[in-house]
């Protein structure tokens, strides 16, 4: 008798507040592992397209269970999954927005999901900790190393050695930031960023070594004299509004003349001679940067602590029911953080 499960479900198209109903228990196909929904992070998209509704994923069927970012133990695995068992302590992408797959959604009980997008955690991380990881370092993995964006080398741990290039990544302290600097450091780049002066001690502490003030009105001067002696690997642009001003900055400089973004609001198109291309943080799922990331690199970083779950979480609620409110609290804006519910 499989176990009964809950979701936080939208019923209908920018239907708030999000609804606490029965959800089918489904299987996992032979790739895949059901995971014990333990803590759920919350990101933009969840409540963008709540709010959006059409224009955003104009595909999204109703009813639907959003959520990308989950960690639990593993309930169930697949016929063909021999790397996670029964009991282990995980988190891992879910990937709803891309197939819409109810199963496949974070917000309830019991989430499906494809096993190479899951790594183990360490018992020193909590649930709620680990849970910050999942749609961030996947977004920057996207961005960094596919080989149509950044085509960076893979990040290992102990970090690969120095390779004498340099990485500008522009909002160091949001989610996607700061484990874009993470990744990029462990891959063997230098990485500089900017973020608000009262983020400077935490971008460093994960691995950046300059910090600039991107609400300075000379950033791109500032920026451009900073790195004139240095060979760029490229700018990740993560924040709104910064694919103007890192393409300038990628531009001017020696070396990989590319920006990936976060972002897809770019204003005007990129001059000729720099690449640039907008990620969507789910597609390492086809291809080979998930598994480099969630199984060769993750479970061990994360072990051995060279890679940290930033940034920091804050948990605001308790249960499924408190994910709305979770939500809301989220559409206002953090600074560092990471919005949490624990489902424990
Ligand atoms: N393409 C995708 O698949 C994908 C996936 C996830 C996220 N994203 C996008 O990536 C961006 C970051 O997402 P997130 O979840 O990492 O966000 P987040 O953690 O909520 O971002 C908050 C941080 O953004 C920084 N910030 C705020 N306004 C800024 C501005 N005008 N310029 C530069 N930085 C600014 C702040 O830095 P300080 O506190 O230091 O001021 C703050 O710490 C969002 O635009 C999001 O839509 C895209």
């Amino acid at each position: 008798m499989p176990p009964s499960n809950t979701a936080a479900w939208i019923t209908a198209e920018k239907a708030n507040p999000l609804e606490l109903k029965p959800a089918p228990y489904v299987q996992p196909a032979a790739n895949q592992i059901v995971i014990k929904n333990l803590a759920v992070a919350l990101n933009l998209v969840d409540w963008s397209r709540q709010d959006l509704g059409a224009s955003l994923f104009g595909w999204t069927k109703y009813p639907a269970i959003f959520g990308s970012d989950v960690s639990g133990t593993v309930e169930k695995v697949g016929s063909s999954v021999t790397r996670l068992k029964l009991g282990d302590r995980v988190v891992a992408h879910a990937d709803e927005t891309t197939n819409n797959d109810p199963s496949q959604g974070a917000f309830q009980n019991y989430v499906v999901v494809d096993s190479h997008m899951a790594s183990r955690i360490p018992d020193s991380l909590s649930y709620e900790s680990a849970s910050v990881i999942p749609l961030c370092v996947s977004t920057a993995a996207c961005a960094l190393f596919q080989k149509d964006t950044l085509a960076l080398q893979f990040p290992s741990s102990p970090p690969k050695p120095p390779t004498g290039k340099t990485l500008l990544v522009w909002s160091g302290a949001s989610g996607v930031g700061s484990n874009a600097i993470q990744l990029a450091t462990a891959a063997g780049y230098e990485v500089v960023t900017t973020c608000s002066p009262k983020n400077n001690d935490f971008v460093k502490s994960i691995g950046a070594t300059l910090a600039f003030d991107y609400n300075s009105p000379t950033i791109v001067f500032d920026l451009i004299s900073a790195l004139k002696d240095k060979t760029m690997a490229g700018g990740f642009a993560v924040g709104n509004g910064s694919p103007t001003p890192v393409i300038e900055i990628i531009s001017k400089l020696n070396g990989t003349k590319f920006v990936a973004s976060a972002n897809p609001n770019i204003g005007s198109p990129p001059p000729d001679d720099i690449g640039f291309k907008f990620v969507f943080g789910t597609s390492l799922r086809e291809n080979e940067v998930g598994p480099a990331i969630y199984e060769n690199f993750l479970t061990k970083a994360l072990a051995d602590g060279t890679f940290l779950a930033k940034p920091d979480a804050d948990v605001v609620g308790h249960g499924l029911s408190d994910i709305q409110k979770g939500l809301d609290i989220l559409k206002k804006g953090v600074s560092a953080k990471k919005i949490v519910i624990s489902l424990a």
